[in-house]
């Protein structure tokens, strides 16, 4: 077995590898592409490969010469095990993150997975890391924490020292269940001079500025809604005052991914929220999605108002100091 970097001719032995290991959080070639490749604070990314003679027991996948062969992938691999390493996003950041970390079901409890964790650990302290997270990191997360129904994931992260931090959710809205109409709010905002509207390629920069003095750890998730066509981001303003902004497919594009959203202190209990949350919803549908996530929420209370939303996900989050 050969513990080496991850490489870009990995990628469709990778996919198989992942959705094998990671039935909760299946990926489509794109979403790995973001997930790994896209990610902006990656390293160390490293895989095991198996030697030639691997075979694995007892399954219909045997792999002696020609590698794994995965039912989803018709592409053989010896990849047995990867784990992503990544810097959080914001400036002066020491904390790190193991991303994504899995092993094919046949080859577990070997050690496998201790030797990829390892190396990511130590990669992320010789890059400055002083505390180590697993899955969540900003900007560009795919779970926020651990499905505990990724039961020998939990077992694994104890076992290496990690401790809880707490919990964070998912929640998730049935796209169906209405029209996401906001004619009449967004009415009565505008006659107390509140304007809520789709934001133009050319606002970027009044954005980030909105974001500098808010939420700067944004920034990163909110450019990607640039990059979307239409632009994936609604604005509340007054005047030539930016008061909130809402967006989806900041990353995970194609998901149904809500988010981020905020409105500024001054600005709140307005109902700005509201329809700038609902306006991306109505644009979702219009996908021809039928629900959308609600990832890593904090205002629960306030999705479950305006969305009809419920929580689907709760992930256990974990931190070791290196
Ligand atoms: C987590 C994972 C990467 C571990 O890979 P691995 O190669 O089995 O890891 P190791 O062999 O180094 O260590 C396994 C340890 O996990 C714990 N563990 C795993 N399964 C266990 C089980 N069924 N019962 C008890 N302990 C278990 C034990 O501490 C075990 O060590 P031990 O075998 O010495 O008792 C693998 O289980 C996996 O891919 N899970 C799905 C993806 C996942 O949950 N990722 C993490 C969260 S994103």
């Amino acid at each position: 077995m050969t513990l080496r970097p991850l490489r870009e001719s990995d990628a469709p032995a990778l996919l198989a590898l992942w959705n094998r290991s990671a039935p909760y959080d299946l990926l489509t070639p794109g979403l790995l592409r973001e997930k790994v490749w896209g990610e902006p604070n990656a390293g160390p990314a490293l895989v095991v490969e198996g030697g030639s003679g691997f075979r694995v027991p007892g399954s219909e996948l045997e792999a002696s010469g020609g590698g794994l062969a995965s039912p989803q992938s018709p592409v053989p691999s010896l990849l047995l095990g990867f784990a992503l390493g990544a810097l959080w996003g914001a400036p002066n950041e020491t904390r790190g993150t193991v991303k994504m970390i899995c092993v094919v079901p046949e080859a577990r409890r070997e050690g496998i997975g201790g030797r990829l964790l390892e190396a990511v650990e130590a990669g992320l302290k010789a890059r400055g890391a002083e505390t180590v997270r697993v899955a969540e990191c900003s900007p560009n997360y795919l779970i926020p924490g651990i499905d505990l129904r990724y039961t020998p994931g939990w077992l694994f992260v104890q076992k290496h020292g990690y401790e809880s931090v707490g919990e964070a959710v998912n929640m998730h809205v049935d796209l169906g269940a209405e029209s996401w109409n906001t004619a009449e709010k967004e009415a009565a905002l505008l006659a107390s001079g509140v304007e809520v509207r789709r934001a133009r390629e050319d606002e970027r920069g009044a954005v980030m500025a909105f974001l500098d003095v808010h939420w700067p750890a944004w920034k990163p998730e909110i450019a990607g809604t640039f990059d979307q066509r239409p632009v994936s981001l609604h604005l509340a303003w007054r005047g030539d005052a930016l008061l909130g902004f809402s967006g989806y497919d900041a990353n995970n594009v194609g998901t149904g991914w809500f988010g981020p959203m905020g409105t500024a202190p001054e600005a709140r209990g307005l109902g700005i929220g509201g329809v700038l949350c609902r306006r991306c919803l109505r644009d979702l549908a219009a996908q021809g999605l039928a629900s959308a996530t609600i990832p890593w929420v904090a205002p629960v209370g306030f999705y479950a108002h305006y969305a009809g939303a419920h929580v689907s996900r709760v992930f256990h989050r974990f931190e070791k100091r290196l």
